[in-house]
Order: structure tokens, then C-alpha cells, then sequence
């Protein structure tokens, strides 16, 4: 096992009707700036529970934070933060909204400049953050406990990500009911960005991490069987709540203590979804598939238990043993309705050279665990991905 630190501060409510208990954890005499998205919250009634549990404290709104939350939009709400002191942020939505207030929480206290130098730094040089917490409403990215966050300067096409200690939620509500009113598309990226978090910290190579990697594999384990139960159930709390566990555990840092990580999916993702706005885990099943083939070999003793412990693939050929394995995770993203080719979202050959290119001048020309995803090997995996 590697050395390692592991540090996670942000405090977890989870469950029905804990929305109420923001009361007691944010200062009674806070000035609040409640920051959302589109107006889901509106819609299903979280509004309306948030609103009553802050009481008698100053609210301030902050609505319009967009799916893959942009800088210029942030920066609207910085503005809002300096000109009403405002002392503490509440995020409520899904991880963009939560990354959104994380950059903001940072950005209104930075003193370098313009703080877009926060993500071409990914958050080396922020010193402290305004104290926030979320209500989360869309299980899949973790930001609900893990102290980065992934933004968007739409001027230049660029998404980055940060990450910083001062950037932890000080709580986190997870109420499995707010997610009822999902879209069938959002279910389904939800699931299969948890499992892909999962699988960027699991399937590297071996350092003997028994219990990471046995976390790791109750977590994929989970989102195979419950997944497709929330498609058909919509209604069903424990199925919810299950998920919704999965989803905050699969990147709160427990499962990457004292192993290596991948991320190079993660890496090639956001290009796709800065060029061509795909949804983030969409482009996330279309990457991995061809990931996990190009890159069968370093991978193989991990694809292996990979294949028996997750899939319960036994028999045959070690190469068969590994191709059924990825085959059957390319079926569950399908299954989950995510679709898993270029081709599925009118992407072609021609569209390839532009993301390598983005690649290229974001400096990711040598990543994953082992730092051999050179830039060829990411324009193999896009062709194989056709
Ligand atoms: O904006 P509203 O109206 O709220 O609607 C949202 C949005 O349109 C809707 N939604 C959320 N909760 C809902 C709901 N609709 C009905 N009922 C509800 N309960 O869902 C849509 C998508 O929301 P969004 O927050 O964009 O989705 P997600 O949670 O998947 O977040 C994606 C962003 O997180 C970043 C991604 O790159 C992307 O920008 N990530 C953040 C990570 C982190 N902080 O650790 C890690 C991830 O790998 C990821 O990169
Ligand atoms: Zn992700």
C-alpha cells in the first residue's frame, strides 16, 4: 500500500426530512447566499423546505448556476457575495451547483488576481474559501464530500478542475427523496459517473489494498443492482438511498487511500463535454470501454479480479475473461440508458484531432496511474470509441 493522507472534515445529514436540520448547522446570525440551478428546486419542493428551515437569517438568491457551471456565471455571484457581505453559502442541486459554489466560496477570497488563475493553477494557490454547505439532489459526482470541483470558462472552450482543503462542504444534506423527481437521464448518469469514479481509483495495477479494493467492489457491486431498480422504481427510498450512499462514497476520498489513481477517462471526458457539451457521464461511458481495451495489458491483474469479483467471470481464457468483463460494464452503461459511442451522440473521425489537440495545450499529454496515456494512446482510444 502507498502512503497516504486522508482528511475529510464535511459533516453527512442523511435522510428523509433532514433538510430541516440546516438550522442548527449553519450560524444563527449568517447572512446566507442560497445558490441553485435551473429551477428543479423550485419544482419539487426543496425550495420551499430549505426557505423554512433558514428561519428568520438573511437570504439572498442566487439562481442560473448551469449544468457544467460556467466561470462567467460564478463570477456574477462573486459579485453578489462582495457587494452584500455575505458570510456563509448553501448550494443546493446537483455538482454543479455544489462545484459552482465551491469556486465561488474561493474566488470571493482570493487576493491573486483574476481568479480564473484558481483553475489553471487547479487549486494550488487558494489560501481559504467562505464556508458553505450543500443539499445535494443528484447523486453521481461526490462533490457533496470531496473538496474539488470542475469549471467551465465558455470564452476559451476550457473545463478544469480544482481541488483544495479550504473547498470541503462544512455539511452536506442527503435527503434520498429529493431525488425522485430525476429525469431518466440524470438516473442513469448519475450511476455510471459513481462507477466510473470507482473504477479510476480500482482499476490500475495492484499494491495489496485488500480493503480498498474490496470497498470498491461493494460499491460497483451496488450500482449494478440498484441502478436499474431506480429506473423502474422511481419511488423507491431504500433503492434511492442506496444510491445515493454509493454515489457520495465513491469519491470522498476513503477508496483512493494508499493506492494509484487513473483519472485519464476522466481527463479525455471533459474535453467532450467542453467541445461538445455532452453531458459529463455520457462522455464518461463513451471513453472507459475503449480505455480499459487499449489499455488491457498494464491493467490485466486488475481486469482479472476485475472480471471474477464484480461480473463473477470464471471460465475460460484470461483475454476472454477480460473482454466479457468490459463487455458486460459497456452493456450496464447501455442498460442505464447511457449510450456508449461517438457515433450516438452524431460524433465522427473528423472530430477527433480538435479534442487531442484540447488535450494537448490543457498539458495532458502524458496521463493515468502509470502516465503512459500518451497523446497517441488517448487518439486510439477515441477511434476505437467510433
Ligand atoms: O439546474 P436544475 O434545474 O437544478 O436541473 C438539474 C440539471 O439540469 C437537474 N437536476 C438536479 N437535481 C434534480 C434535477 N432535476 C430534477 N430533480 C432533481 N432532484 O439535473 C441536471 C444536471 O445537473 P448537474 O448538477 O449538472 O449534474 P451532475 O450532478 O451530474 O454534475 C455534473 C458536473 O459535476 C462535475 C462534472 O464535470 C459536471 O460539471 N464533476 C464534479 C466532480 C467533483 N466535484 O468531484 C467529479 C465528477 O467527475 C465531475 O467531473
Ligand atoms: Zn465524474
Amino acid at each position: 500500500m502507498l502512503n497516504f493522507d486522508f482528511y475529510n472534515p464535511t459533516h453527512i445529514l442523511f435522510g428523509k426530512g433532514r433538510i430541516a436540520d440546516i438550522h442548527q448547522a449553519i450560524p444563527a446570525d449568517a447572512k446566507v447566499l442560497l445558490l441553485y440551478g435551473g429551477g428543479s428546486i423550485k419544482q419539487n419542493g426543496v425550495f420551499d423546505q430549505v426557505i423554512a428551515a433558514l428561519g428568520n437569517r438573511s437570504i439572498t438568491e442566487f439562481a442560473g448556476i448551469e449544468p457544467n457551471p460556467s466561470y462567467e456565471t460564478l463570477m456574477k455571484a462573486v459579485d453578489v457575495i462582495k457587494q452584500g457581505n455575505i458570510d456563509f453559502l448553501l448550494a443546493v442541486g446537483g455538482g454543479s451547483v455544489i462545484d459552482g459554489t465551491k469556486f465561488i466560496a474561493a474566488a470571493a477570497l482570493f487576493e491573486g488576481g483574476d481568479p480564473w488563475a484558481i483553475m489553471e493553477k487547479h487549486g494550488r494557490n487558494v489560501t481559504k474559501a467562505l464556508p458553505f454547505g450543500s443539499i445535494l439532489t443528484l447523486p453521481a459526482t461526490g462533490s457533496e464530500m470531496n473538496d474539488g470541483g470542475v469549471v467551465t470558462r465558455q470564452s476559451i472552450k476550457a473545463k478544469l478542475a480544482f481541488s483544495s482543503r479550504h473547498c470541503f462542504p462544512k455539511f452536506s444534506v442527503l435527503d434520498p427523496t429529493t431525488t425522485y423527481t430525476l429525469p431518466v437521464r440524470q438516473i442513469g448518469n448519475g450511476a455510471v459517473d459513481a462507477f466510473v469514479h470507482v473504477m479510476e481509483q480500482y482499476l490500475t495495477y495492484p499494491v495489496n489494498s485488500p480493503v480498498q479494493d474490496r470497498f470498491a467492489e461493494g460499491l460497483l457491486k451496488t450500482l449494478i443492482e440498484e441502478g436499474p431498480k431506480a429506473l423502474a422504481n422511481p419511488e423507491d427510498y431504500d433503492v434511492r438511498a442506496n444510491l445515493m450512499w454509493c454515489a457520495t462514497m465513491a469519491l470522498n476520498g476513503l477508496i483512493s487511500t494508499g493506492v494509484p489513481q487513473d483519472w485519464a477517462t476522466h481527463m479525455i471526458g471533459h474535453e467532450l463535454t467542453a467541445l461538445h457539451g455532452i453531458d459529463h457521464a455520457q462522455t464518461l461511458a463513451i471513453v472507459l470501454p475503449s480505455m480499459l481495451r487499449v489499455r488491457k495489458e498494464g491493467k490485466r491483474a486488475k481486469l482479472l479480479q476485475f472480471a471474477e469479483r464484480v461480473w463473477d467471470i470464471r471460465e475460460g481464457s484470461e483475454d476472454s475473461r477480460v473482454d466479457s468483463a468490459i463487455s458486460r460494464m459497456q452493456d450496464y452503461f447501455e442498460q442505464m440508458g447511457v449510450k456508449t459511442r461517438l457515433s450516438d451522440y452524431k460524433l465522427g473521425a473528423d472530430d477527433i484531432s480538435p479534442i487531442i489537440a484540447a488535450l494537448e495545450s490543457h498539458r495532458m499529454l502524458t496521463i493515468g496511474e502509470k502516465r503512459d496515456v500518451t497523446l497517441d494512446v488517448s487518439r486510439q482510444v477515441l477511434e476505437l470509441s467510433l
